[in-house]
């Protein structure tokens, strides 16, 4: 570890008192690009919003056209605009509903770069807004770059989306051998897939060749499915969230299987101290596998 991020880190580790609960971060990840990795993010962080929690969606994918447009919003600024100075935390959140703020966010590599002390030590203090946060997902882009490996670090869970196609499975297939070598759990979601049946032959197939080539001490699980949905590519084209458009859809039902599982765990969320929640907490994790 550098000396800087040494600096930085004894600046994230306050002797503050156990007052937040800990925000639980999901890293939404795949191999093959345009598999869903953005619609399951906004869906997901809406329909867990939905649920009663204070979730945040981190897009660390900005430049491309993603998260802005499954919300329908504009991004002028983004958190490199705050590290650099030029900008608050809270000038570049971005209100989508009562519950679900989402942060536009920038790569690890680029956040890293611009670690000014004096800047990141008022970066810590304003993140702090966002501590009451109880699930932050991670829409991370695909490919498995060393930026994006620090948030799947720094994440409690990482979601590998695949849809059903070959290439996309060899794709989600390596991308899992390469998340196996810095965590030993990862989680799938089955994207476009026909039915439940599919879903599970398909992950039952990666999950074969995953024991048989990582071994056992990675545990590959199926953390749910979202069915092949023309509902789900009109809704992305008219800028709204599918789940939020057809509320009695087969789709928005797939979500929110999803969304239960996850809050089962995000319950069992302990207090921390405020800078280990909330975007500061992200933050000081990042740091951490710098
Ligand atoms: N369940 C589904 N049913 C039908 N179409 C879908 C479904 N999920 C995603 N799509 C379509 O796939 C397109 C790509 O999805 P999305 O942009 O979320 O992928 P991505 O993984 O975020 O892509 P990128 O890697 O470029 O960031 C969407 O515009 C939508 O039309
Ligand atoms: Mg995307």
């Amino acid at each position: 570890m550098g000396h800087q991020a040494e600096k930085l880190e004894e600046l994230v580790s306050s002797k503050a008192q156990l007052t937040s609960k800990k925000t639980r971060f999901v890293a939404i990840t795949s191999g093959k690009g345009g598999v869903g990795k953005s619609t399951i993010s906004s869906n997901l962080a809406y329909v867990l919003s939905q649920s009663g929690l204070n979730v945040g969606i981190f897009d660390a994918d900005i430049g491309l056209a993603n998260l802005d447009v499954m919300f329908n919003v504009k991004i002028k600024k983004n958190i490199l605009h705050v590290l650099k100075g030029e900008a608050t935390v809270a000038d570049i959140l971005i209100p989508i509903t009562r519950n679900l703020i989402l942060i536009p966010g920038e790569s690890g590599d680029e956040i890293l770069k611009y670690s000014d002390m004096a800047l990141f030590e008022r970066f810590m203090e304003e993140a702090k807004i966002l501590d009451k946060l109880d699930v932050m997902i991670i829409d991370t882009g695909a490919g498995i770059g060393e930026h994006i490996q620090m948030f799947l670090k720094a994440a409690d869970d990482v979601v590998v989306v695949t849809v059903p196609d070959p290439a996309a499975i060899t794709d989600a297939y390596a991308t899992i051998k390469t998340i196996a070598t810095i965590r030993n759990d990862v989680y799938m979601i089955m994207n476009q897939v026909k039915n439940e049946r599919e879903a599970e032959a398909v992950f039952g197939k990666i999950k074969k060749v995953a024991l048989a080539n990582i071994g056992s001490a990675l545990d590959l699980k199926l953390l749910g499915k979202i069915s092949s949905d023309l509902k789900v590519s009109t809704s992305v084209k008219k800028r709204s969230l599918f789940c939020s458009a057809y509320p009695s859809s087969g789709v928005h039902k797939d979500v929110i299987k999803i969304a239960n599982r996850l809050s089962a765990k995000v319950e069992q969320n302990m207090l921390v101290k405020a800078n280990e929640s909330g975007l500061s907490g992200l933050f000081k994790r990042l740091i951490k596998h710098f």
